[in-house]
């Protein structure tokens, strides 16, 4: 079976990380996105992607290659400018062959694909789209239905008193070919205020599956720690959770070669990439993710955080509850809080306090002790 995933999304929402590496090569559990996403692919059926690509294409193509070592063939296709959400369809659609799957580039899910395949042909859909139900639909497009799962109306992000169902677009869809004709070539388009209430308005057969399968989309810094939180809990599994990695005690994953001082604490859940080095009196307090090459020096803390590769904490700084991308220093004593993201190559110089969802740009060097916060404000 054929599926195309879009992944040409600049990621706006995931900056100052996105700056670096496009959405779908973020780590998660020290792997690309797009990798896990590809395994659950090919575990459905899978054997042919075509990856749709706008924003920082090379890292993507550079990385998977034709796909070989992951066992699926891929090809890529680039956009001169975003073509948005269904234009990339129409730009492959001489060869999509037969029912194929869609994908957003930033889901996360162990959705039944073959369940909704299934679904799709017993009613002879020309397209469906799966939902998912959630708190709050303003975040994504929400999906009215008949009982019977025929697609009424789309409402793309509604406002609050817009809302008349709990059940969004999951942004996964399965589709017959022949709806690609009505995507206008060279131009944006979307699928969701374009092809599918165009579809809807012809009277073609729109059906909606609805799934209580995982559902995250991981397209903000908070779902994207959520992310490990949930993978690391066990609230849902990866095909790739345990490859290169074993559990060298209850709750903590490590590579072969991650050195821990015996004076350091480890609190699970916890993955520790290769190399990392975990010095005397160290702490590490989970659900926390240490990337390739971290390396934590005396009195460090680490606690509900994701770290990229080559992390380096020096004495007493204390890293928790953000997101710190590669190469990023924190000297002694500077303390990361709750929310932070600071992308590639930053360097938080000592004393320095940072909380409150501040986010520095890749490479930013902050001299010692310039940014404290006042308390009562
Ligand atoms: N190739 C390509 N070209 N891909 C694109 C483009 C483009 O111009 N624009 C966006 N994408 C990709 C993004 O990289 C992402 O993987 C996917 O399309 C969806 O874009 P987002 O920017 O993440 O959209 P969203 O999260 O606000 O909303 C979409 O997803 C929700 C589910 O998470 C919509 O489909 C909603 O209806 C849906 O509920
Ligand atoms: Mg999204």
């Amino acid at each position: 079976m054929q599926a195309v995933i879009l992944v040409g999304g600049e990621g706006t929402r995931l900056r100052p990380l996105t700056y670096t590496r496009p959405k779908s090569m973020l780590p998660v559990l020290n792997r690309p996105f797009l990798e896990h996403m590809l395994a659950h692919l090919r575990q459905a059926g899978v054997d042919e992607v075509f990856l749709a690509l706008h924003y920082l294409p090379d890292a993507i193509r550079s990385h998977f290659g034709d796909g070989q070592g992951w066992g699926l063939r891929l090809h890529y296709s680039v956009e001169p400018f975003p073509l948005g959400t269904a234009g990339p369809l129409r730009l492959v659609a001489e060869r999509l062959h037969s029912t194929f799957i869609v994908c957003n580039g930033d889901i996360f899910t162990d959705l039944d694909i073959g369940e909704a395949v299934a679904f799709h042909r017993r009613h002879r859909a020309v397209a469906t789209i799966v939902l998912t139900p959630v708190e709050d639909p303003s975040p994504f497009g929400m999906v009215e239905t008949t009982p019977e799962g025929r697609v009424l109306r789309f409402k793309e992000k509604p406002s609050r008193e817009e809302v008349t169902t709990l059940w969004v677009n999951a942004g996964t869809y399965i589709l017959e070919p022949e709806v690609l004709q009505w995507v206008p070539p060279n131009q944006k388009y979307m699928v969701e205020q374009g092809l599918f209430p165009d579809l809807v308005r012809r009277g073609e057969a729109v059906y909606a599956f609805r799934s209580r399968s995982y559902w995250l989309d991981m397209g903000t810094p908070r779902n994207y720690l959520r992310l490990h939180r949930d993978l690391l809990l066990g609230l849902v599994s990866s095909p790739l959770r345990d490859e290169g990695v074993v559990e060298c005690r209850p709750g903590v994953w490590a590579a072969a070669d991650v050195h821990v001082h015996e004076s350091a604490t480890l609190k699970g859940p916890l993955l520790l990439g290769p190399g990392c080095v975990i010095s005397p009196h160290a702490r590490v307090i989970g659900p926390t993710v240490l990337g390739r090459e971290c390396r934590l020096e005396e009195g460090s803390q680490v606690a509900e955080a994701l770290l990229w590769e080559e992390v380096v904490l020096h004495p007493h700084a204390r890293a928790e509850g953000c997101i710190l991308g590669k190469g990023v220093c924190l000297q002694a004593g500077a303390t990361v809080g709750k929310g932070c993201v600071l992308a590639d190559g930053v360097v938080v110089g000592e004393g320095n306090r940072l909380d409150r969802g501040i986010a520095l740009a890749p490479g930013t060097h902050l001299p010692p002790r310039s940014v404290s916060l006042l308390d009562g404000y």
